[in-house]
């Protein structure tokens, strides 16, 4: 198994990359400013750059960073939501989009979204868009995915490593073992599931 893990360098990534090295997987980091290569989500070539430097891949890991803006619904702007949509969203389709070219035959897209498009935070109406908008995705482009490649969406609870980093913004969320939430790209990447949203509940 090569896995690409884009994302790598992050909370999420971090753990992912852990659990499949421990299934003695070649993994490659993929970051913003470190890794084994870099990348910027938002911009095609980097994308395309990114897969021809990997090489032959099994599967693709993805759980970018994002800049998604969180403020009351009526003082947001519609650049805002353009804003909000450019990494998390239309990043993590164009990986698909441009990786149906690079991946292996019978390989895997694992995408990556959150829980807070079922549970609302103040502020949070863009980040909800974005989560729903990327489980639409993966639910009806991953039927028409060719040469047996798959695709699935894991929807993390907060981890505990990230904890501090929202603990002003996720008050009374439950935190999981980060490598609880690891396992559950696994599930993408090694078993048969397609077009799934994989819940953590
Ligand atoms: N952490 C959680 O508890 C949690 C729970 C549910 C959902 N999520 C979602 O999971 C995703 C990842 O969260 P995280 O907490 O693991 O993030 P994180 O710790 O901030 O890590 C973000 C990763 O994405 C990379 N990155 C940032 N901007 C990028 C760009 N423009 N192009 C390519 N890569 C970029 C970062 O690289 P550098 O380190 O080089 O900047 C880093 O590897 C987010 O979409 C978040 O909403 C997180």
């Amino acid at each position: 198994m090569k896995a690409l893990v884009i994302g790598g360098t992050g909370d999420i990534g971090k753990a992912v990359v852990k659990e499949l090295q421990k299934k003695k997987a070649e993994v490659i980091v993929v970051g913003h400013s470190s890794g084994d290569i870099k990348l910027d989500i938002t911009q095609s070539e980097s994308i395309r750059e990114m897969y021809k430097a990997a090489g032959s891949i099994d599967a693709v890991i993805c759980a970018p960073g994002s800049r998604i803006p969180i403020k009351p619904v009526a003082q947001m702007t519609k650049q805002d939501y353009i804003i909000g949509m450019q990494a998390k969203l239309l990043g993590q389709i164009d990986v698909v989009l441009t990786g149906i070219e690079y991946l292996n035959d019978n390989g895997s897209f694992t995408l990556t979204s959150g829980v807070l498009n079922e549970e609302f935070i103040p502020g949070g109406s863009c980040i909800a868009m974005v989560n729903s908008a990327l489980e639409g995705f993966v639910e009806s482009a991953s039927l028409e995915l060719p040469r047996g490649l798959r695709m699935n969406i894991v929807s993390p609870k907060l981890l505990e490593s990230s904890e501090e980093k929202y603990q002003s913004l996720l008050v009374g969320f439950e935190t999981v073992p980060d490598s609880l939430v690891a396992i559950n790209y696994l599930k993408s990447v090694y078993g048969i599931i397609n077009a799934k949203i994989v819940k953590m509940r």
